[in-house]
C-alpha cells in the first residue's frame, strides 16, 4: 500500500490549477442514464471515485469512454435499475443513482451503502421526497425499492436536522425533470455543485428554474437529450491549495477558482489574517506572504453558503499552527473529527466536547507518523505535515486518491516535499509503526 512521506518545513511558491469538482462530476454523470443519448463531460477530475461511477454506469448498461485524462463520453442506451452491494458499498455517492434510475425505468432498487467513518449518513429525506412524488418505496434485505409508476410532480419540503441535503436534493432533481407536473422544491441545497448538476441538465432540455437558490421549480418534459458539459472548478480542492500555501506562510496562486463560491473561506481568511487576493475575472486567488502572525478564528460549518464541513479538518490543521484559541463546530457531521487524535500526534493541543473543538494553536508541529481515515481528515494530515517540523508518514492515502488528483504532483510543483512511497519498500525506515 502507498504511503505519503513528507519533509515539513519548506514554503510553498507557485502556481497551480484547481480540476473540476468531484461533487458535481458525480451526480452528473449520474444524470447521464435520463437519456439515450451521448452525453459528452469534459473537465472531469482523474479520482478514484469517478473510475468507480463510471465502472457502476457501466454495470447498469450504459457505454461508458474515457475519451482522454479528463473527458467522458456516456452513452445510456438500453439500462437496467438495480445497483447491488457489491458496488454500493464501494461508494456512498452511489445513492445518486436513484433519481435518474426513477426518472428514466420508473424503478429502481440500489443497496444501501452502509457505515460512514464521518457518521450516520442517514437517506431518509430522499425517500421521503420520493414518496412525495408519487413512488411506492420500501427498504428490504438492505436494498431500497423504488416503483415509480406513479411518479408525478408535486410540492416538496427537503429540510432535515442539519438543513438540506445536497444529494437527496440532486435525487429529487433527477426525478423531478421527466415526471409529468410541476415539482416546487423548498429548503433545496443550495451548494455550486447542484447549481452545476441544473445547468447540465437544462443542457439535456430539463425546464428548471431557481438555479442556486433554496427554491426550485421543476416542469417536467417527456424527454432529454444528449449533451456537452465542462464540470465546474472544485471548490474544496482549491480551499485545500489555499490553505496549503497559508499553513506553510507561502505565496501562492491558485487558479481556475470562482472565489464566489468560496466566500466563507475567504471571509475566515481575512479574519485569521492570512492575506490574500482574489480575482473572479482572472478566476484566480493568491495566498500572500505572512508577515505577522495569523489570528485564532471562529469556524461553524453550514451548508452553503456557509463555512464547508469539507474544509473543517484542512482549517483546523492551519489553526493548530496559529496561537491563541479557535472553536470549531460542526453543524452537518457532528463526528467529523477522526483528524483530531492524528493531529495531536503531531503536537496539536485541541480538546473536543460534542460537536465542537478547541484548538489552543501554537507556533510548532512536528512529523509523526499518522493515518488518513476519510478523504478530508487526509487532506489535514498533509497540510499537517507540510508545516511540520521533520518527518510526516501518512498511510492509507487511499482516500486522498478518491477526491484529490495527483495531489503530490501538485504540491512538488509548489516546492513541497512529499512523495508516494510503497509501504513495503521503507519497512525498515517506518520502524515498528
Ligand atoms: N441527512 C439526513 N437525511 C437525509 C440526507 C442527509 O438527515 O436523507 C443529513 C446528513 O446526515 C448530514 C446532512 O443531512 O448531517 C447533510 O447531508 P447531505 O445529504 O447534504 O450530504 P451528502 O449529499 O451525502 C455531500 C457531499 C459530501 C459533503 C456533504 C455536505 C457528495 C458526493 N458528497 O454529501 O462530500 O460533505 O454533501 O456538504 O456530494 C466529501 O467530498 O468529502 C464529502 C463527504
Amino acid at each position: 500500500m502507498d504511503l505519503f512521506r513528507i519533509e515539513g518545513g519548506r514554503q510553498l511558491r507557485g502556481s497551480v490549477q484547481v480540476g473540476g469538482a468531484k461533487n458535481a462530476a458525480l451526480p452528473i454523470f449520474a444524470a447521464t442514464l435520463l437519456t439515450g443519448e451521448t452525453c459528452r463531460i469534459r473537465n472531469v477530475p482523474d479520482l478514484s471515485d469517478i473510475r468507480f461511477m463510471a465502472r457502476m454506469l457501466a454495470h447498469l448498461g450504459a457505454r461508458v469512454e474515457k475519451v482522454d485524462a479528463h473527458t467522458y463520453e456516456i452513452e445510456a442506451g438500453e439500462v437496467h435499475h438495480r445497483a447491488p452491494y457489491e458496488l454500493v458499498r464501494q461508494m456512498r455517492a452511489s445513492v445518486c443513482l436513484l433519481g435518474p434510475l426513477v426518472g428514466r425505468l420508473r424503478k429502481a432498487e440500489i443497496s444501501l451503502p452502509g457505515g460512514c467513518v464521518i457518521g450516520p449518513r442517514p437517506i431518509d429525506l430522499h425517500l421521503k421526497g420520493l414518496r412525495r412524488l408519487g413512488c411506492e418505496v420500501a427498504v428490504r434485505n438492505g436494498y431500497v425499492e423504488v416503483e415509480g409508476a406513479g411518479l408525478r410532480g408535486d410540492y416538496l419540503y427537503l429540510g432535515g436536522r442539519h438543513g438540506s441535503t445536497v444529494t437527496g436534493t440532486a435525487n429529487m432533481i433527477m426525478a423531478a425533470v421527466l415526471a409529468p407536473g410541476t415539482t416546487r422544491i423548498e429548503s433545496a441545497a443550495c451548494e455550486p455543485e447542484i447549481e452545476d448538476l441544473c445547468h447540465f441538465l437544462r443542457k439535456m432540455g430539463a425546464r428548471i428554474e431557481g438555479l442556486g437558490s433554496h427554491y426550485l421549480k421543476i416542469t417536467g418534459v417527456d424527454r432529454l437529450r444528449g449533451c456537452d458539459h465542462s464540470v465546474l472548478p472544485d471548490r474544496i480542492e482549491a480551499g485545500t491549495l489555499i490553505l496549503a500555501g497559508a499553513i506553510t506562510g507561502g505565496e501562492i496562486t491558485v487558479r481556475e477558482v470562482i472565489p464566489g463560491h468560496m466566500r466563507a473561506l475567504l471571509d475566515a481568511l481575512e479574519s485569521a489574517e492570512i492575506p490574500f487576493e482574489s480575482d473572479p475575472e482572472q478566476r484566480l486567488v493568491r495566498v500572500l506572504p505572512q508577515d505577522k502572525s495569523r489570528r485564532p478564528v471562529e469556524i461553524i460549518t453550514l451548508p452553503h453558503p456557509g463555512f464547508p464541513t469539507d474544509l473543517q479538518a484542512q482549517m483546523m490543521a492551519v489553526m493548530a499552527l496559529t496561537p491563541g484559541l479557535s472553536f470549531f463546530t460542526e453543524r452537518i457531521y457532528p463526528n467529523r473529527f477522526m483528524h483530531v487524535p492524528e493531529l495531536l500526534r503531531m503536537g496539536a493541543d485541541i480538546s473536543m466536547e460534542g460537536p465542537s473543538a478547541v484548538v489552543r494553536g501554537s507556533d510548532r508541529l512536528f512529523g509523526a507518523p499518522v493515518m488518513a481515515s476519510d478523504l478530508r481528515a487526509s487532506a489535514s494530515l498533509v497540510l499537517a505535515g507540510l508545516a511540520g517540523e521533520g518527518t510526516t508518514y501518512i498511510r492509507r492515502i487511499y482516500h486522498l486518491d478518491r477526491g484529490y488528483e495527483q495531489l503530490e504532483i501538485r504540491l512538488q510543483q509548489l516546492g513541497a516535499v512529499v512523495e508516494r512511497v510503497d509501504e513495503e519498500a521503507i519497512r525498515d525506515e517506518l520502524g515498528e509503526w
